[in-house]
């Protein structure tokens, strides 16, 4: 198995753990998630008055809709789109309702098993390409993930360690690795992590991304050497473990951790609305069953716990915190809780702007930028305002790719053009971070 590109003779020695890769089966058969998508369709809405916003909450509600944005019921208002994914036997009920109200929407999806079918490649294609090397154009499940972090732990010791950093709900290792030239004199970090919510795979995608151009092109280009020289990435290319799997094996559509709770049979808590900065307020639920439910206390989630006493014990070191989201094509930036100006505004301002150009420059793809709370909506709890509470000076959460049409189910084939001008992003920000900012 080769992953980073070694000549040919180097590759039947991994042979072995290549056939091992094949036996992890893709959903890439007939009876994907065994056709519960079958019929669902996903709408896009965009209520005009109070009223129509205050009706669609109420109907969403009846007909438990799965929202795919804004995350939660509450965001919903009037002016703003929402994109919800409806069960099939749900849909004649809503789209009667819609026509009956006048309201706004467009089907942007008829049948999502039909694109969750046509989307995946096929057992057989994954095979082939995989014997040509590691394949970073497809998704990966967890196991492949892990197989490749153990992999690149032997092969790149120079500039990756592997380490963990605690245990999962369901008892999963949560590996971090540790990217740079190692060196003994002091230096900054920078933290990413991708896959916080489960469905949006593209995140994880990227973070396998970045760290293969970053051992690719560290002879090659002066702007990752510099990177891998002056700084540590600590990398955490799946963040919720179980919910990643939970949506491989079970649900396409999980987005919260499989925790359970003791009073209802819903599961799992939204890991992004479950951090210690004005918990459970404003853009949080506190009922069990919601998307955004934030937990039963702050960093209830052994996942959340993990990540947040590893960034509370090497505070001094990290300079940055990059979170990989999707989708809506922005780059965000704190307050997510409140409408406010952070202190040190026009530094963190120019880093998004000109990121978001430097995106731009490659295939014109436009991002919006600016606070979470302005330009996407207000949400209390999250890791990027808990990081820059506690210290983090860089702080930002990247919307990836796209802006809908294909939403969480963004195909495998938009992975290589979203990663490459998502690089740049991340590359122009960490450059940033190395000059003085003004
Ligand atoms: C649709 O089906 C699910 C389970 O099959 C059920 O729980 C739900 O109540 C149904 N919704 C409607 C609107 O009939
Ligand atoms: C990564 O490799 C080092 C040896 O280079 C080893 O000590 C460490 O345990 C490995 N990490 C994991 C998670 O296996
Ligand atoms: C960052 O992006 C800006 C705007 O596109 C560009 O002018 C600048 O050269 C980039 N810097 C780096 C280090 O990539
Ligand atoms: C703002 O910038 C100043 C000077 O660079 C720095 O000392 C201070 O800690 C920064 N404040 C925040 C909240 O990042
Ligand atoms: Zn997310």
């Amino acid at each position: 198995m080769e992953f980073l590109g070694k000549p040919r003779s180097q590759r039947a020695a991994f042979l072995p753990l290549c056939l091992l890769f094949l036996k992890i089966l893709h959903p890439g058969h007939s009876h994907l998630y065994s056709s519960r998508y079958a019929g669902d369709k996903v709408i896009r809405l965009i209520p005009n008055t109070e009223e129509e916003a205050y009706a669609l909450k109420k109907i969403y509600q009846q007909l438990k809709v799965d929202l795919w944005q804004p995350s939660s019921i509450s965001q919903v208002s009037e002016g703003t789109v929402t994109d919800v994914h409806i069960p099939h036997n749900g849909s004649r009920a809503l789209l009667a309702f819609l026509q009956e109200t006048n309201i706004h929407y467009k089907i942007l999806t008829e049948d999502l098993q039909k694109v969750l079918e046509k989307g995946s490649s096929l057992p057989t294609q994954r095979s082939r390409r995989s014997v040509s090397g590691y394949n970073y154009e497809v998704y990966h499940s967890l196991e492949e993930i892990q197989n490749w972090m153990h992999h690149l732990n032997k092969t790149h010791s120079g500039l990756i360690h592997m380490f963990s950093i605690g245990k999962s709900y369901e008892g999963r290792s949560l590996f971090v690795l540790k990217l740079g030239r190692r060196s003994r004199a002091y230096k900054r970090a920078v933290w990413i992590d991708c896959g916080i919510h489960a469905r949006e795979w593209i995140g994880p995608a990227f973070c396998q991304w970045f760290v293969k151009e970053a051992l690719l092109t560290y002879r090659s280009d002066p702007t990752m050497r510099k990177m891998l020289n002056h700084l540590y990435f600590y990398i955490m290319p799946v963040f919720n473990v179980d919910g990643y799997h939970f949506s491989w094996t079970n649900d396409r559509f999980w987005r919260k951790t499989r925790s359970r709770n003791s009073r209802f049979r819903c599961r799992g808590v939204d890991a992004n609305r479950n951090w210690r900065v004005k918990w459970c307020d404003e853009g949080a639920s506190m009922h069990p069953c919601d998307d955004t439910y934030c937990g039963p206390f702050p960093e209830s989630e052994p996942e959340v716990k993990a990540v947040a006493n590893f960034l509370r014990k090497h505070k001094k070191h990290i300079r940055a915190y990059l979170s990989f989201h999707a989708y809506a094509q922005m780059l965000l930036y704190p307050y997510s809780y409140k409408y406010a100006t952070i202190p040190n505004f026009s530094c963190v301002e120019s880093a998004a702007h000109k990121a978001v150009k430097a995106l731009q420059s490659v295939y014109g793809i436009q991002y919006r930028y600016g606070p979470a709370s302005s330009t996407l909506y207000v949400s209390s709890g999250s890791s990027m305002d808990w990081a820059y509470k506690n210290g983090i000076p860089y702080t930002f959460a990247f919307e990836l790719r796209d802006t809908g049409h294909f939403g969480f189910l963004l195909p495998e084939m938009l992975i290589k053009p979203t990663c490459t001008e998502t690089m740049l992003a991340v590359k122009n920000i960490t450059m940033h971070l190395l000059r003085k900012c003004p």
